[in-house]
């Protein structure tokens, strides 16, 4: 039987033996992976450990917070502000970056995430999850650390990779090199690699998208579902799929599995704002993900991870997935 190969000896021999992170980088990744487990806990324990429903509170966004969404975001903190690889942490809860305290030693990483992404299917046991993403203090930049350290272009992220709380507790994972898959096994408590080269077919017949908005999208996003729409006798010649979860890390990752595109387009309802996803910490890493397994992701006009953010809780607008599908969406954007 072969051996199965856990986080900790994938991560050891990414260092070891590829030479692809260095150990603070190693330990960050260890660290996260340990408060994703948490959080499975506290996800599957639902009604019996209280964590359902409000918390009666409003995030920087102006979106109500779940239970859910303060305790992941504290088990992220928590977990990762002593162990000396990181200088600071910024997350979709909170307004300002997290300083690592100063009775602890101060690393150069920057971890930003999203500590519980699909909020509104936490009540009604849907899939959520965890999205993160890791950024590295810029040479040079000096002692101490604000939030502009953390403006930098999602194609300068050094990790990045989400937790989905599904019927399987999955791991995945981007160090640069591919995509990994691991799932975690509860009887042993470590996450198991069971996907090491995940690709996502270049085209495809389902796409993912809130219909509901339809009548709010531009002429270029409308064209191309239309055209979805048409099936078999339309432009397209063949008959589409639709699949909307509503929790960004459950749709990507259906379609790193088998397949998709993913949009939540700009749309006229608030036309200042360029989209409803965030840049730092839904896009870039999921981004990143995807196109390290063969996938794109586009702004429609822009590719995503060349985006220069200029805040921290910038939004932006997300087109992803399957190659070819991406390309036809985003050349509808330039015609
Ligand atoms: P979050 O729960 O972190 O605020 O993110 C929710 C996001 C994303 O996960 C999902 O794709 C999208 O919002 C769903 O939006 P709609 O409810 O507008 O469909
Ligand atoms: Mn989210
Ligand atoms: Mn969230």
């Amino acid at each position: 039987m072969t051996p199965k190969i856990s986080l900790t000896r994938y991560l050891v021999e990414k260092q070891r033996v590829a030479d692809r992170i260095p150990s603070d980088l190693r330990l960050l990744l260890e660290v996260v992976a340990r408060a994703c487990k948490r959080i499975s806990h506290d996800v599957n324990e639902g009604a019996l450990g209280g964590v359902l429903g409000t918390a009666g509170t409003d995030n920087v966004q102006g979106e109500v917070q779940k239970k859910l969404d303060i305790i992941a975001n504290e088990v992220l903190i928590e977990a990762n502000e002593w162990g000396g690889h990181l200088a600071a942490m910024a997350s979709e809860e909170m307004e300002g970056i997290h300083v690592v305290p100063n009775r602890y030693p101060q690393g150069e990483y920057l971890l930003l995430f999203d500590p519980l992404d699909g909020s509104s299917n936490i009540d009604v046991n849907v899939s959520i999850g965890t999205i993160f993403s890791v950024l590295k203090k810029a040479e040079g930049s000096g002692a101490g650390v604000s939030e502009s350290d953390f403006l930098q272009a999602g194609s300068k992220q050094v990790a990045a990779g989400y937790c989905v709380y599904g019927p399987q507790t999955t791991l995945v994972l981007t160090v640069g090199d591919g995509v990994a898959m691991f799932t975690l096994d509860r009887e042993q408590g470590s996450f198991v690699l069971t996907d090491e080269d995940v690709r996502i077919p270049e085209d495809t017949k389902e796409f993912a998208v809130n219909m509901s908005n339809m009548r709010h999208w531009d002429a270029p996003v409308k064209r191309y579902i239309d055209e979805c729409l048409a099936g078999k006798d339309g432009p397209r010649g063949k008959d589409f799929n639709m699949r909307w979860v509503a929790s960004m890390v459950a749709d990507v990752h259906r379609i790193l599995t088998r397949g998709g595109i993913f949009l939540y387009p700009w749309d006229k309802r608030e036309p200042d704002k360029p989209g409803k996803l965030r840049l730092m910490y839904e896009a870039n890493p999921m981004s990143w993900l995807v196109e390290q397994a063969g996938g794109a992701a586009t702004n429609g006009k822009q590719r995503i991870l060349d985006i220069q953010p200029k805040k921290l809780h910038e939004r932006v607008a997300v087109m992803l997935g399957s190659k070819n599908e991406v390309e036809r969406v985003r050349s509808y954007h330039a015609a």
